[in-house]
């Protein structure tokens, strides 16, 4: 069947399909929108003014992180912390090897070695147990992702980071509001990493992000390298146009700063939206538990284990399929889904390792045979935020007559 599809990714509604998933989870609230428009109506200078520094702050209350910093894209909040982690190419990193493409190429740009991480069998993301197997003399940093909204067991990764003197960095691109035992993902690690991009659970009109910074070392050098080196003068100035505007400096020895900003309408759209945020997360848990306890009794087809205490947001909704017994696999179960019931699910995240990006740099080799074992059979429902109990039964229905037509046929 041939599909048309919103983005490169692969998302956006699709009309050859009875269900099919929408580029966006959840529409922007009325307030969203008026703010968006205030700003472009009213606000003088479109970036770095009030609406920075008031989503900054209101972010910062909600994560509970010592410092944050809005920016343009997850990605280069990524980058300000490989940057800040001081990577050279004598350097390994430890990355998760189960993600977004985003989470690593910022690290691979340092020149630092990647070493894979593997997932953990239950929860199906990084692994410490792997983690710590793979920790050399020459490893600098950890960098972990709560994927899909599921946290990494942080106080295991700090314990690691600690015996090890490793810096720790948290991408929590799809899960803001995530916790362990009510403390938000992004406060554990030296720096977290968010994304406001159109396909999350919030977002600050298709690009954002924002990075959350544990010290005050780490924390004052972020503005300059965010801002192409720009700063005031110091001290006193008699004349305010004299020497010039403004300053340009470095803040650490070597490093070329980068321009990183996101503008005021967007911040404001984010303040907006930060009020919503944990009404979309905890329809999106409903909904999850919904499917996942109409599943039951079908146990060829597994979800991720939520540890006791963990709040995990489902950004997508992946599952897995154990298989049959005749030896049917996901690729079978798909046929008939997506044939069938015109269910548009997808397939996401292919181990970093496999792509040729990664390859083509030196990152091929991996050592992840959990995820080796358990992708291929890995796939993603159809996801928004509010569906209604008739798509969701339809998706439970047909996902059972799928698995009961693989066993017999
Ligand atoms: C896990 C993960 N890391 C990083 C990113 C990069 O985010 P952004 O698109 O805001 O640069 C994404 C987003 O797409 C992601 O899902």
């Amino acid at each position: 069947m041939k599909t048309k599809t919103a983005d490169a990714s692969g998302r956006g509604s699709d009309t050859s399909f009875k269900v099919s998933a929408p580029g966006r989870l959840h529409p922007y609230s009325e307030e969203a929108i008026e703010a968006a428009v205030h700003v472009m109506r009213n606000v003088e200078g479109q970036t770095q003014g009030p609406y920075l520094k008031a989503f900054e702050d209101a972010f910062k209350e909600y994560t509970g992180a010592n410092h944050v910093f809005a920016v343009d894209n997850a990605t280069n909040a990524l980058r300000l912390s490989a940057i800040l982690c001081n990577l050279t190419p004598d350097d390994e990193v430890i990355i998760s090897s189960y993600t977004f493409c985003a989470t690593a190429i910022p690290f691979g740009k340092t020149g630092a070695k990647i070493i894979w991480s593997d997932i953990d069998k239950d929860s199906w993301v990084a692994s410490p147990e792997d983690i710590e197997r793979k920790i050399t003399a020459k490893t600098k940093a950890l960098v972990v992702v709560h994927l899909l909204g599921m946290p990494v067991d942080m106080p295991a990764i700090m314990k690691l980071a600690e015996k090890h003197n490793l810096r720790v960095v948290e991408d929590c691109a799809q899960a803001p509001g995530s916790m362990i035992d009510g403390r938000k993902v992004g406060t554990f690690g030296d720096f977290g990493c968010f994304s406001w991009h159109g396909a999350k659970n919030m977002t600050t009109l298709g690009e954002g992000g924002c990075l959350s910074v544990r010290s005050d070392e780490d924390a004052k050098l972020v503005p300059g390298i965010r801002h192409n080196g720009c700063r005031g003068f110091k001290g006193e100035r008699e004349r305010y146009w004299v020497p010039a505007m403004s300053d340009v400096d470095i803040d650490i020895d070597g490093v070329w700063p980068n321009n990183f900003c996101i503008g005021e309408a967007q911040c404001a759209v984010g303040i907006e939206e930060l009020k919503h945020l944990d009404d979309i997360n905890d329809t999106l848990i409903t909904q999850a538990n919904k499917i996942i306890s109409a599943m039951e009794d079908t146990p060829e087809i597994t979800f991720a284990k939520v540890p006791e205490g963990y709040k995990h947001l489902y950004h997508q909704f992946i599952l897995h399929f154990e298989g049959t017994e005749n030896g049917k696999n996901r690729n079978d179960l798909l046929d008939i889904m997506v044939n069938k019931y015109k269910i548009k699910c997808i397939v996401q995240y292919y181990p970093l390792y496999r792509y040729p990006l990664f390859q083509k740099l030196g990152a091929g080799e991996q050592d992840c045979p959990v995820l080796e074992n358990w992708w291929d059979n890995s796939f993603s429902l159809p996801w928004w935020c509010g569906m209604d109990d008739e798509t969701i039964d339809y998706l439970v229905s047909s996902l059972k007559s799928a698995v009961k037509e693989l066993k017999s046929s």
